[in-house]
C-alpha cells in the first residue's frame, strides 16, 4: 500500500473510532438516565411500603399502648453489642416507675441518668415530676442519643462513656447531683470498675443522695461487703422481661 493510501486508511479508522466514542457516550448517558429513573421509582415504592408498615406499627402500638419502634431499635443494638446494651428490650413501665420512685422530684440539683437507652426510665422520672431541664443523660449509643435528643430537648445530653463520668460531668454539673439513676449493665464489668463508678458518682452527689441501679441478677451488683455505703433493695419486679430488682446505694 502506498503512503497516501495508508494515511487515508488511518484517517478513516480514526473517524470510525471517534464515531464509536460518541455512540458510547450517548449510550452511557441513556443508561445513566434510565438508572436514575429506576432508582427514583424504586425509592418511591420503597417509601410507600415503609410508610404502610409504619402506619400498621403505629396502629398496633395504639391498640396495645406500647412503642414498638423502641423495641426494634433496642433489639438491633443488642444484636450488634450484646454486652454493652445488656438487655434485649427496654425496661418495662413497672421497673422504670420503681426506679423513679427513689428520686425525690422536689430535691435540688441535677438528676443524672447513666445509660438511658431509648428513655423508659427518663420518661418515668419526668412523669414523677422531675423537670426535664434537670436531667443530665449520659449515653454512648449514637442511635439512642438521637432518640433522646428528640424526646427530651430540654435535658442535657452527654454522648460518652459513663465510666468516665467524673471527667464528663465534673465541670458540667453546676451543683451536686440530687440522684444518679443507672441502667448500665454493671454486672458485665469487673468489680473494681463498678466500685470506681459508684465512688465517682458519690463524689458528684449530695451527701445521702441515692445511686439507683437495676439488675436482673439475684445479688447486689456492687458487693455490700466493701462498705462505705448503705444498701437498700426493692422487691423483685416480676412484671418485667426479665424480672429485675432495684438497688439503691447511699454514701454513709
Ligand atoms: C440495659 S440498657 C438500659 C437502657 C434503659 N435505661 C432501659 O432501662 O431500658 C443499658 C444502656 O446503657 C448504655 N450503655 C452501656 N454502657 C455504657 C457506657 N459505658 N456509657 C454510656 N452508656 C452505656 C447502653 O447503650 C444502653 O442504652
Amino acid at each position: 500500500m502506498s503512503l497516501p493510501a495508508l494515511r487515508t486508511f488511518e484517517q478513516r479508522i480514526e473517524r470510525q473510532l471517534r464515531l464509536l466514542e460518541l455512540k458510547k457516550t450517548i449510550i452511557e448517558r441513556n443508561i445513566g438516565r434510565q438508572m436514575r429513573l429506576f432508582e427514583r421509582k424504586r425509592d418511591g415504592i420503597g417509601k410507600k411500603i415503609e410508610e404502610k408498615i409504619e402506619e400498621q406499627i403505629r396502629q398496633f402500638e395504639r391498640k396495645r399502648g406500647i412503642r414498638l419502634d423502641d423495641e426494634v431499635r433496642f433489639i438491633r443494638s443488642w444484636l450488634e453489642r450484646p454486652l454493652t446494651i445488656g438487655a434485649v428490650t427496654p425496661s418495662g413501665k413497672m421497673l422504670a416507675r420503681a426506679m423513679a420512685r427513689y428520686v425525690d422530684p422536689h430535691s435540688d440539683g441535677p438528676v443524672v441518668e447513666l445509660g438511658p437507652g431509648t428513655g423508659p426510665v427518663t420518661e418515668a422520672l419526668v412523669q414523677a415530676g422531675v423537670a426535664p431541664s434537670r436531667l443530665v443523660l449520659v449515653e454512648f449509643n449514637p442511635g439512642f442519643c438521637r432518640i433522646l435528643r428528640a424526646r427530651y430537648p430540654e435535658a442535657t445530653l452527654v454522648q460518652g462513656d459513663a465510666y468516665s463520668m467524673r471527667r464528663l460531668l465534673e465541670t458540667l454539673l453546676l451543683q451536686p447531683a440530687a440522684a444518679v439513676v443507672s441502667g448500665l449493665p454493671l454486672v458485665t464489668k469487673p468489680i473494681r470498675m463498678r466500685l470506681r463508678l459508684i465512688r465517682d458518682a458519690f463524689d458528684l452527689m449530695m451527701p445521702g443522695a441515692p445511686f439507683v441501679q437495676f439488675t436482673y441478677s439475684v445479688a447486689s451488683p456492687v458487693p455490700r461487703r466493701l462498705g462505705g455505703f448503705s444498701v437498700e433493695a426493692s422487691e423483685r419486679i416480676w412484671m418485667n422481661i426479665p424480672p429485675a430488682r432495684v438497688w439503691v446505694y447511699r454514701k454513709i
